[in-house]
């Protein structure tokens, strides 16, 4: 299962939410590939790798299916592997791919035809995607099977949810990926003390997206932003922590929506299509 985490807000916990919820799925014994789709590389920097260990990015990867660069790079040469998950960095030059590959052939599916070798050896893949809905989001929704939403219990981001939602459709129309799921909406950085907040919760639950909304809700969290400063998990920095305990809930929640209740049993059930 392919699964884009997007939203066109940035600072809405993207990256967080990729990064957390791949190693719990992993943790899981889910077999989880994480894709850093944004130019801003956080979660490749969340997983402590750095700009001086890039040889190949996600960037080079699509180039290569766009006619630019090496076109024998393989997946292979930019996976890092940690344990139970594995990652394909991003680097900066992802910023210019609107541009590089604005002339390309079939250009929202360069993503598609670079992992189509390795998206099958993966129970689940998380693209993380940058704060827009351009070339990169698009490749990244072109492979997808579902997209997720992360959103702040803030006014903006709340309201930016629907128009996000009609977006991703329009886009998914226009180059036929029916088979696009919104499969949910997470919120993040609860503040439980705000009553806005809360309002604002009610406000998605009772609306036309409310089935979509998450149960589990991820609380604001010290816990979550060091463990990210440390290149760690929220689990390995602090497993005691409410928002470890809170993404152990999302991970249990989202396998119990989207395969056969595969952890009441603590088994490993495929989510493949
Ligand atoms: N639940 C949370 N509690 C505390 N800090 C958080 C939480 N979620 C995200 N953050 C912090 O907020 C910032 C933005 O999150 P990030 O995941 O990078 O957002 P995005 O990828 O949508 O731009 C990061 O510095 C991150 O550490
Ligand atoms: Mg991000």
């Amino acid at each position: 299962m392919i699964i884009s985490i997007a939203n066109f807000k940035g600072g809405v916990g993207k990256s967080t939410v990729t990064h957390n919820l791949g190693f719990a799925l992993a943790r899981r014994g889910f077999g989880v590939l994480m894709v850093d789709m944004d130019a801003q590389a956080n979660l490749t920097m969340s997983c402590n790798v750095g700009f001086s260990q890039l040889d190949v990015s996600v960037y080079e990867l699509m180039a290569a299916k766009a006619g630019k660069g090496d076109k024998q790079l393989k997946p292979e040469d930019a996976i890092f592997r940690f344990g139970d998950v594995d990652l394909i960095p991003a680097s900066i030059l992802l910023a210019r791919a609107d541009l590089d590959f604005s002339g390309a052939v079939n250009r929202e599916r360069l993503l598609a035809r670079a992992l189509k070798d390795v998206v099958g050896e993966y129970d689940i893949v998380l693209l993380d995607c940058p704060p827009n809905l351009g070339l990169v989001t698009q490749n990244a929704l072109a492979i997808s099977d579902m997209v997720l939403i992360p959103t702040t219990a803030e006014f903006l981001p709340v309201k930016g949810v629907d128009i996000f939602i009609q977006g991703v459709q329009d886009f998914v129309e226009e180059i036929e990926n029916s088979d696009l799921a919104i499969g949910g909406i997470i919120i993040n950085m609860l503040n439980k003390s705000r009553s806005l907040t809360w309002e604002l919760v009610n406000l998605l639950k009772d609306g036309p997206l409310g089935e979509l909304v998450f149960e589990s809700m991820i609380p604001v969290n010290v816990a979550i932003s060091e463990a990210q400063a440390q290149g760690q998990t929220v689990y390995d920095y602090n497993p005691e922590s409410k928002g470890a305990k809170a993404f152990e809930a999302l991970a249990d929640e989202f396998l119990k929506r989207f395969t056969n209740e595969g952890v009441e049993n603590g088994e490993k059930e495929s989510v493949n299509h």
